[in-house]
């Protein structure tokens, strides 16, 4: 494969960094981005050794609205031409709504919807005008279920799972694609981080993935051009079970009897 190159957030930890390990073993350059900068430099280190590939490192906080111009500068400087977009960095908070203080909700939405939005914003363009492009975006199973209490989750979740598949309708045609991956429960820091950890734990074995296993079928769905992706058996028929109309359906009205097109 010539040289291409994926931007990943969220690539210090879990499935993020996981995404780092599967596309530098496909032979694509690397550009990681999370906070955690240190992190970053030693998987850079391993990837190179591993594999021989080109892999910079941005530390950024995507919960600053200055992070996705700042990131694709820093691309733009190094003359990397970003051809596969993992927009992954995320976290679900877990205070009441109204005890939360503004900061920390605008914070998750700047996170998982403005900074999701803005990437994909600024790389399609050059993907739809190269005539290749990937994109995928991490939603989550929450896209598919009932509102939780309080949370921003599964509301943000719905948003990246909706705007895909439209970003998708679009690019298609020029050769890009964009899918939606929604994982359920995926062994990650992810719970560390929400203090659900402890909860979490007694969860069944069978309700959860590794994160090999979700990239894999994140990353096969988004080369087939399948706009969203809900990874292994028990996710699918969690999130089948959830909705009337199964999301494949959903999909075709939308592309095929939108009055607005
Ligand atoms: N694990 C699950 O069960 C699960 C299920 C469905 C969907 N997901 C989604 O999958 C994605 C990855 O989650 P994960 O499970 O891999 O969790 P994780 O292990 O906690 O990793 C989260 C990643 O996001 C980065 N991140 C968080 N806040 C950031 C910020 N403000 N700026 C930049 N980077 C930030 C973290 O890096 P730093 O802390 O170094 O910044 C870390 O690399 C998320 O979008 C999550 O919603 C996870």
């Amino acid at each position: 494969m010539s040289q291409r190159t994926a931007l990943i957030t969220g690539a210090s930890a879990g499935i993020g960094a996981t995404f780092a390990r599967f596309l530098a073993a496909e032979g694509y350059n690397l550009l990681l981005v999370a906070r955690r900068e240190e992190r970053l430099r030693e998987l850079a280190q391993e990837l190179t050794a591993a594999h021989g590939i080109r892999c910079d490192v941005f530390a950024a906080d995507l919960t600053d609205p200055a992070a996705p111009a700042a990131i694709i500068d820093f691309a733009d400087r190094q003359g990397l031409t970003i051809d596969f977009l993992v927009n992954n960095a995320g976290l679900s908070g877990k205070s009441k709504f109204v005890d939360a203080p503004w900061k920390e909700l605008a914070g998750e939405i700047q996170l998982m919807i403005t900074a999701v939005t803005e990437l994909a914003h600024r790389v399609a363009p050059g993907m739809k005008a190269r005539g290749w492009g990937r994109i995928i975006n991490l939603s989550s199973i929450a896209a598919f279920a009932p509102p939780g209490e309080s949370l921003l989750y599964t509301g943000i979740k719905s948003y990246v799972l909706n705007i895909s598949q439209s970003l998708d309708m679009e690019l298609k045609p020029y050769g890009v694609h964009v899918t939606a991956l929604c994982p359920g429960f995926t062994w990650s820091e992810f719970h560390d981080v929400m203090g659900t950890r402890d909860t979490t734990n007694k969860f069944p074995d069978f309700l959860w993935q590794q994160p090999e296993e979700v990239v894999k079928e994140g990353y096969e769905a988004v080369m087939k051009g399948k706009p969203f992706c809900v990874p292994g058996k028990v996710n699918k028929a969690i999130a089948a079970s959830m909705r009337p109309v199964p999301e494949s359906v959903r999909y075709l009205l939308g592309k095929t009897f939108n009055p607005f097109k």
